[in-house]
């Protein structure tokens, strides 16, 4: 037996792609963002997409400096991720209060990344389209950096990495040791 499941909650069938900070700034401001909306659109050009509410601050500022960076937190980030996705950082400075580092990106000029996340994607902003309460940003990879110990020959080894995965709501799971498909 099969049920109905609530439109509005439906996108969290699929909504299983480990949970990302983005960060974004833009003359002088700088801020984070708890984001579990992402996913690869292209591999050449290198392309991502981000869902973030039109409300949102960090909207804000990626449309004004035309660029933010994807930075990828494991599991003991938790608790900072969650203030990050909790206070809009037009009342805060998120950066404060989390504790997390603001480090300049290798390729842009306003977008900070974090310095205590595994790895982060800086990009430019190539597309923004209206997807009702969202604006899907479309980033092109400018340049990418890892734990080279966590992500290994171009793979997260989940041995090793334990990155965060969202259900909705306060729900989280974390990413468990990978298998290699052999046959
Ligand atoms: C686990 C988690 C996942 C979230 N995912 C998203 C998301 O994909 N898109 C979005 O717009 N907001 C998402 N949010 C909500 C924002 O992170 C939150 O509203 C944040 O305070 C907005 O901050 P800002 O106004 O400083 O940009 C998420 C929050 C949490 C805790």
């Amino acid at each position: 037996m099969k049920i109905e499941i609530n439109k509005q909650n439906a996108s969290r069938l699929i909504n299983c792609g480990p949970v990302i900070l983005v960060s974004s700034g833009y003359k002088g401001r700088k801020n984070i963002t708890t984001c579990a909306w992402s996913m690869p659109l292209s591999k050449n050009p290198p392309l991502l997409g981000v869902a973030l509410a039109k409300k949102h601050f960090s909207s804000e500022l990626i449309k004004l400096s035309s660029q933010f960076v994807i930075n990828v937190p494991e599991w003991a980030l938790l608790d900072k991720v969650m203030l990050c996705g909790s206070v809009s950082g037009r009342n805060m400075d998120k950066f404060k209060e989390s504790g997390f580092t603001p480090e300049k990106a290798h390729s842009l000029s306003d977008a900070p990344k974090i310095t205590e996340c595994a790895a982060s994607l800086e990009c430019m902003l190539v597309d923004s389209k209206e997807t009702g309460d969202h604006y899907l940003f479309t980033g092109e990879i400018t340049y990418a950096e890892a734990k080279n110990n966590l992500f290994v020959n171009d793979f997260w080894d989940t041995n090793k990495a334990e990155l965060i995965f969202h259900l909705g709501g306060k729900f989280f799971f974390k990413s468990s040791p990978y298998t290699e498909f052999t046959k």
